[in-house]
């Protein structure tokens, strides 16, 4: 299925777990991917393996958005797909009320304004061409309480909100330009194994007895994989989601529909 062919798409954090497996497949898809990221070396290998661009690129800082937008479009003259995949988990050493403000601001800064940043450095560009697909990574917990992760909780919800608005934005004077959040579960990434060893350390157990307790609460029984979201995004992005906009998506085998999530 080449159905990306001729569309150029942004994925930031797409060294990452759940950006490496979306880089990969909207690659396959047929998109021209630049990956940003802070990890170098992962960022160019991939870009390597699947025919894309990297660029080295903090999300948190407005000038580097100027050189990714810039980057995007020498490729083609046009921006099709901005994936706002970055985040980080915060430290969950500094929980509840330990929670200090520069731990709050450095989350904040990659998770939420990271994800403004992006969109607000991509959409002219799309607004111009009349048309575009913005996909924010949220998360499931931005529908619970999180006083393990109070700014990781509190930016995914603000990035949900964002979304909703952009989607507004994006839609108007016959534009379309569709802005939708997506919100992982669990996932296996280095972001959830770093969770569930924290976990264990707090509770003396191991890491894997971590997880096979939280999976007992998740309907489908495991943790995600990062081609669950990967799919899901590559459906979001494609034209078969042209009526697509403002949804919050929930990919998280049925957790959050429990008591338990
Ligand atoms: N894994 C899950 O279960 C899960 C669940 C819900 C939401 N998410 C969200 O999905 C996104 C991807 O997470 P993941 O699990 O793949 O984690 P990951 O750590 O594998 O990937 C995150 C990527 O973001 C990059 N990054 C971090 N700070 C950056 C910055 N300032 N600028 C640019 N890149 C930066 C990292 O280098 C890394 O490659 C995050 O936003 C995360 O909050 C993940």
């Amino acid at each position: 299925m080449n159905n990306l062919s001729g569309k150029v798409a942004i994925v930031t954090g797409g060294a990452g777990g759940l950006g490496g497996a979306t880089s990969r497949l909207l690659a396959a898809r047929g998109a021209h991917v630049v990956i940003t990221d802070v990890a170098t070396a992962a960022g160019e290998a991939l870009a390597k393996e699947i025919g894309g661009t990297f660029v080295r690129h903090d999300v948190a800082d407005p000038a580097q958005w100027d050189l990714v937008v810039a980057t995007a479009l020498k490729v083609t003259g046009h921006i099709d797909i901005l994936v706002n995949g970055a985040g980080i988990e915060g430290d969950f050493s500094k929980g509840g009320l330990a929670t200090d403000l520069a731990e709050w601001r450095h989350v904040m800064s990659i998770n939420l304004d990271g994800t403004f940043l992006g969109c607000r450095a991509v959409m002219p560009s799309m607004l111009a061409a009349g048309k575009g697909a913005i996909v924010n990574i949220s998360s499931i917990v931005s529908f619970m309480g999180t006083p393990t992760a109070l700014a990781y909780g509190a930016s995914k919800a603000g990035v949900e909100q964002l979304s909703r608005s952009l989607a507004l934005m994006g839609a108007q004077n016959g534009n379309k330009v569709r802005c939708n959040a997506i919100h992982p579960g669990v996932i296996r990434t280095r972001m959830t194994d770093n969770i569930f060893a924290s976990f264990a350390a707090a509770q003396g157990i191991t890491a894997a007895e971590a997880e096979a307790g939280l999976c007992t609460t998740i309907p489908l029984g495991a943790r995600g994989e990062p081609q669950d979201i990967a799919n899901t995004i590559a459906f979001l992005v494609s034209d078969e989601a042209a009526y697509v906009t403002g949804a919050s998506i929930r990919v998280d085998g049925g957790w959050s529909v429990t008591s338990a999530g």
